[in-house]
C-alpha cells in the first residue's frame, strides 16, 4: 500500500481523506502537477514547482507551503514508497470552506488543501515509444485558459475515450484548423529537420518536457519552428511526436488513420527521446 501525503501528514492511502466540502471536487477549483522520476530522482522539479507557482498565482490561490517544502514532500514520497521510475501526481485545491458557494473563501479562514502521492511507471522502457502511438484528431472545445494546469480534466478525458473507442491511442485538439495539443501532452511534426510546434498562448499548456526538449533539438543543430499546423500538414510530415512528463517523447504513427512519413517511429523523435532521457537521468536531483 502508498504512503501518501494530504495536509501536512504521510499517511496510507486507504486513510488519507478531502472534506466533501473541498472546491476541487465540487467545482474543479485546483492546480495539479506531475513531475517524473528516474532512479529515484526528481526530473525537471524546478520547472514542475515554477509552473506551479504560476498556476495558483493566476487563479489567486495561495500555496500552502514553500518550494522547498515540496521539494522534501517529494523526496519523502520516493524514499518511503521505495519509487523508482514513475511520477509524482501534486494536487493543491482551493481548500474546503463551511458550504458550496460560489465566490472565493477567504484564504485567511480556508486554507488550501494539498495532496501528493507516487505512481510507478515504466517511462525510459515504455513499449509505446518503441512501437509509436495513433492518434484521433477531435475538436477542442476546453475552456479559454489551458495554460494553467487546472485539474478540469474532463473534456481531455472524453477525448482519451473517443480515442480508445476509435481503436487508437490519443487524440489531438484541433481549433480553428490547428492542432492545439493533445489531451495530456504537446503536439508536434517533423519536417526534414525542422521541428514544429504551436507557439506558446493561453491556448496550449507550457509544457515542461516542451521546453526541455526544444533546448536539446536546437543544441543538437535541429532547426525549431514555433507554429500552429493543420492535421493534414501533419499527415503529410516526416515524422510526429508528442511529449509529456508521464510519457517523455513518443512517437506518433498514425493520425486519423493516415500513416505519417513511413509509418514507423521516425529517426528524430527517436533520437530526441533518447537525448531526453540521457540529460534527465543526469540533471535529476
Ligand atoms: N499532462 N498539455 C497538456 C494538456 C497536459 O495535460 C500536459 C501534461 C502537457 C505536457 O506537459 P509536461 O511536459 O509539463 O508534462 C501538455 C500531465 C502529464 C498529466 O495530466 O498527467
Amino acid at each position: 500500500m502508498r504512503t501518501v501525503y494530504v495536509n501536512g501528514e504521510y499517511l496510507p492511502e486507504n486513510e488519507a481523506k478531502i472534506s466533501v466540502f473541498d472546491r476541487g471536487f465540487l467545482m474543479a477549483d485546483g492546480v495539479y502537477e506531475v513531475t517524473s522520476v528516474l532512479d529515484g530522482k526528481l526530473v525537471d522539479f524546478e520547472g514542475h514547482a515554477k509552473r506551479l507557482e504560476r498556476s495558483l498565482h493566476e487563479l489567486d490561490m495561495a500555496s500552502p507551503v514553500t518550494t522547498d517544502e515540496l521539494l522534501a514532500i517529494h523526496r519523502e514520497l520516493v524514499q518511503v514508497n521505495q519509487l523508482d521510475e514513475g511520477g509524482i501526481y501534486l494536487q493543491i485545491t482551493r481548500g474546503a470552506p463551511a458550504d458550496r458557494d460560489f465566490a472565493f473563501p477567504d484564504p485567511e479562514e480556508t486554507p488550501s488543501s494539498i495532496v501528493l502521492f507516487t505512481q510507478a511507471k515504466n517511462l525510459a522502457n515504455a513499449p509505446s515509444a518503441q512501437a509509436g502511438i495513433s492518434v484521433i484528431s477531435i475538436e477542442d472545445i476546453r475552456w479559454g485558459r489551458r495554460d494553467i494546469k487546472t485539474v478540469q480534466l474532463l473534456y481531455p478525458s472524453m477525448g482519451k475515450m473517443m480515442a480508445k473507442k476509435a481503436g487508437a491511442d490519443d487524440a489531438w485538439m484541433v481549433e480553428d484548423g490547428q492542432v492545439t495539443e493533445g489531451t495530456s501532452n504537446n503536439a508536434y511534426i517533423v519536417k526534414g529537420r525542422k521541428i514544429i510546434t504551436r507557439q506558446l498562448s493561453n491556448d496550449i499548456l507550457h509544457g515542461i518536457t516542451r521546453a526541455a526538449v526544444l533546448r536539446l533539438a536546437k543544441e543538437a543543430q535541429m532547426e525549431v519552428e514555433e507554429r500552429g499546423f493543420s492535421i493534414e500538414e501533419a499527415q503529410g510530415a516526416d515524422e510526429a511526436f508528442i511529449t509529456s512528463a508521464t510519457t517523455f517523447v513518443q512517437p506518433v504513427v498514425t493520425i486519423d488513420g493516415s500513416s505519417v512519413g513511413t509509418g514507423q517511429p521516425g529517426k528524430i523523435a527517436l533520437r530526441l527521446r533518447e537525448i531526453y532521457i540521457e540529460e534527465s537521468r543526469k540533471k535529476a536531483l
